[in-house]
């Protein structure tokens, strides 16, 4: 069995997990984070690997910044404190998630801000244009996705928020993207795939992916049987996504 499959944390860790106010964070982190080059914001290892490639790839390391990474509950607690203080209790609701419940805690969000000068903490400025939109236009590729999009407030329970990335690595970002789906509707989606039904199938960058929902409850008698490289990771709500890595043809 795999062991991210043991225990009762399994399903709060992985690239997946489902974080927002129905679905707190369940460990501050499960893996060690990092500090970004040259900066003192941190995120998990790989999604901080993953960045740093994808800015020097872009060519825009010194135009966008990263502003906030991974935030401990204290720290989240202490935003929501003085943005009520500072900015009321709709504005707070609107842009700060309730400590416990923000992504940020899981080391898998990164806030990035154009470099320009004076940076806004909590709404950095990242345009639908220039290097930024480059970089947007890029992120499913590498595994981020844009998680706080106009027109799915409703279902994120988060105001537009065009600087917040979140990695969940690929090929998820990209089939969130051809799909228009935000995390919320993902880990929805995905349950329409368990193990013995039919699975996704999805070709990204031209390799093939299958990807299945497990229920926790089936997690002990769980065996992928072929030799595929996998990953498996908990959704934060009742299961575990596993995707596997398919030899192209
Ligand atoms: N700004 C996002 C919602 C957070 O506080 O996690
Ligand atoms: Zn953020």
């Amino acid at each position: 069995m795999n062991p991210i499959l043991a225990g009762p944390l399994g399903i709060h860790c992985g690239n997946l997990i489902l974080v927002n106010a129905c679905h707190p964070v369940r460990l501050e982190t499960a893996e060690p984070c990092v500090p970004l080059p040259g900066s003192s914001v941190r995120l998990q290892q790989r999604a901080a690997a993953v960045l740093q490639h994808m800015l020097s790839n872009l060519g825009c390391s010194g135009q966008i910044l990263p502003v906030s990474g991974y935030r401990r509950f204290a720290e989240q607690q202490q935003i929501w404190d003085d943005s009520m203080r500072n900015h009321g209790e709709s504005f707070t609701r609107q842009y700060v998630a309730l400590p416990g419940c923000s992504e940020h805690q899981t080391g898998l969000a990164i806030d990035l801000g154009l470099n320009e000068g004076e940076i806004d903490f909590i709404r950095p400025n990242f345009p639908y244009e220039g290097v930024c939109q480059r970089f947007r236009k890029a992120a499913p590729q590498y595994g981020f996705i844009e998680r706080y999009p106009s027109g799915k407030e409703a279902v994120t329970g988060i105001a537009h928020e065009a600087w917040h990335f979140r990695y969940v690595g690929v090929p998820h970002a990209q089939i969130m993207a051809r799909r228009n789906m935000v995390l919320e509707e993902y880990i929805e989606y995905l349950k329409q795939f368990p193990q013995n039904g039919p699975h996704l199938v999805e070709t990204c960058g031209s390799r093939p992916f299958e990807i299945y929902y497990l229920p926790a409850e089936q997690a002990g008698r769980h065996r992928q049987e072929d030799s595929s490289l996998y990953e498996i990771s908990g959704n934060n709500v009742d299961g575990y996504i596993v995707t596997l890595w398919r030899h192209t043809v």
